[in-house]
Parts: C-alpha cells; sequence; structure tokens
C-alpha cells in the first residue's frame, strides 16, 4: 500500500507550458502522434465539466437509447481518455483504442493547441463542454481533495490563486474555454455549457444528436434524457465511477457524482474572494464574450 501509494499524487510536468501529470508529459510525442478515425468523436472539456455527462449521453444516442448495451463496461472504457498514461497495470488510453473499432468516443482535457493535429486532418465531430468558472473550481478542488492522481489540493482559499493562475492539471481555464470557443466555427465544434444542458437538457441531447447527423424517436429522446440525469447516473455503477478503487478515487472524501448543480459556488466563495475573482476574471476574459452564467 505505501508503495504504491506512492505512484499517486502525480507532480505536474509543463508540455508547451501547459502544466500535465508526469506519466502523460513524458509520452507526450505518442499523444501528438495519436491518429484518430475520421468517424471517431472527441469530447474535449476542462476537468470537471461535464465531461462524463457527456460521453454518457453521446454514447446513449449512439447505441438507440439502449441502457443495457450502454452498461457493457465502465465510461473509461467505453470512452476512452486520450492522453492517459499512468503506471501499470492501467492501460493507457492509446493502448485502449488499439482494440476498439472506430466510431470511438475519444474524451481529452488537452487545451485546443495541444489536441494532436490528426484530429483536425481527419475533421472528427468534436464536442466541447463549457462550465462557468467558479462552479468548475468548486467541482475541481473537491475532486482533487478525493482523487489522488491530482496534486495536492491544499487550502481553498490557496486553491483559488492556483486556479487563477493557471497552475492546476492541464492549465489555465481561461484559456482553455477561450482556446476552443476561438477556433469552433472553423473547425466545426460543437461548443455547448454546462448550464444549458442542465436547465434543458432535452434541446441540448437533441443538439448533439442533430451534430452527430443522429436522428432517434421522440420517445428514445426521452429516454435518453432520463437515463443521463444525475440521479440516474449517480446510482449507475457503469456511469459513477465507483470502478476506480478506493485507493485511487476516495468516494468517502467526495463522491464522484458530487452534487451536479449550477450555483454551488455560493456555498465555497467568501463575498470577497467573489469580489476578488470577478476583478481578475474580467480583465482575463474581456477579450471575448463567451455566454457564461453562474445561475439559472
Ligand atoms: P460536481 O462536482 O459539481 O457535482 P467531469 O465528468 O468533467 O469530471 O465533471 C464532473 C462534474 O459533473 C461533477 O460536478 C459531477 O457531479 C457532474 N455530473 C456528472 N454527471 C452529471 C449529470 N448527469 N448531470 C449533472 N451533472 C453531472
Amino acid at each position: 500500500e505505501r508503495a504504491s501509494s506512492s505512484l499517486y499524487r502525480f507532480p505536474l510536468l509543463p508540455v508547451r507550458g501547459i502544466p500535465l501529470m508526469n506519466h502523460i508529459a513524458n509520452s507526450w510525442d505518442t499523444i501528438w502522434a495519436f491518429r484518430p478515425d475520421p468517424s471517431d468523436i472527441l469530447i474535449a472539456t476542462y476537468p470537471k465539466s461535464g465531461t462524463t455527462w457527456t460521453q454518457e449521453i453521446v454514447d446513449l444516442l449512439l447505441h438507440n437509447g439502449d441502457a443495457d448495451a450502454c452498461k457493457r463496461a465502465p465510461t473509461p472504457e467505453r470512452s476512452p481518455f486520450l492522453e492517459l498514461v499512468a503506471p501499470p497495470p492501467i492501460p493507457s488510453g492509446i493502448d485502449l483504442m488499439k482494440n476498439m473499432d472506430p466510431p470511438r468516443i475519444i474524451k481529452t482535457h488537452l487545451p485546443f493547441q495541444l489536441v494532436p493535429p490528426a484530429f483536425w486532418e481527419n475533421k472528427c465531430k468534436t464536442i466541447y463542454v463549457a462550465r462557468n468558472a467558479k462552479d468548475n473550481m468548486v467541482s475541481y478542488y473537491h475532486f482533487a481533495c478525493m482523487s489522488k492522481t491530482q496534486p495536492e489540493p491544499g487550502p481553498w482559499e490557496g486553491y483559488i490563486s492556483k486556479f487563477m493562475r493557471g497552475e492546476l492539471a492541464w492549465g489555465s481555464w481561461y484559456d482553455h474555454v477561450k482556446g476552443y470557443w476561438k477556433e469552433r466555427e472553423k473547425r466545426n465544434i460543437l461548443y455547448l455549457f454546462y448550464e444549458d444542458m442542465k436547465e434543458n437538457p432535452r434541446c441540448e441531447v437533441e443538439r448533439i444528436m442533430n451534430y452527430l447527423d443522429l436522428s432517434l424517436s421522440d420517445e428514445v429522446i426521452s429516454r435518453i434524457v432520463e437515463l443521463t440525469s444525475f440521479e440516474i447516473m449517480k446510482e449507475n455503477p457503469m456511469a459513477n465511477y465507483s470502478c476506480i478503487p478506493t485507493h485511487v478515487f476516495d468516494n468517502s472524501i467526495s463522491p464522484f457524482m458530487r452534487k451536479g448543480q449550477v450555483g454551488d459556488w455560493r456555498n465555497h466563495f467568501t463575498p470577497e474572494q467573489s469580489k476578488m475573482f470577478a476583478e481578475d476574471y474580467d480583465k482575463k476574459m474581456k477579450d471575448v464574450n463567451i455566454p457564461f452564467r453562474t445561475l439559472i
């Protein structure tokens, strides 16, 4: 246990200025050279902005809402994590994909400029999900407490500073959401918001369906909306990350499926922290007009 626990809390190393876990940084050439199939679908997010939720929606859409088919394996096996490299016996995302037939639903947290260029050469469909910065940070903080793959988050106050300085794994939230936003038209990226998915899940499920050139019955769409609700996914062992051993994801500290709400930041930010954060946010985001909502 002691020997294995030393494998966790991976240090971060910069790849072209973006802090990534050491195993990922050390395998960077292989990741950068990855060639997807043109039919593969990329789901790109900053960590904790609705990745797992979107993976479940897309898998159900590709399986015409068949709940059993989407319980064939846990999320990370059904939908490989492109840049994941971890100590044995965990297979890398790229190794997993070698045994899967396209179209594969590929997850990535890489910022736009680090996505392997073959995704754009092959015109792969790409869905980006963005979540408002404050809720995204709260969720990431709780995840860093429970997940031994993350560096120690430290106290909340200092975590806010690390987030603002772009020092967390996968770098700056600000640059991440902007990077995909600026490329969305040129690269035909479907840019979604967590808050819209929460407010009107059916509308967003239909947008994803249309983007993927699928046409499912109203009844199947309703079923997918139901199956991908927070309450149902939280109880689904193939979608709630209970597959990860507790010495890696300690659900007693915070469950992976934690709250699934918009506005939980109000329970974490003091008024002073909110003010300080907002002033910095306005400076960092003044060059774009991305319609984020912190409440619905
Ligand atoms: P909270 O920590 O705020 O609860 P990711 O999949 O990108 O790691 O994001 C995880 C966040 O999405 C967690 O947020 C998790 O609870 C939330 N989430 C997962 N499935 C969800 C669903 N079906 N509906 C709403 N939120 C969901």
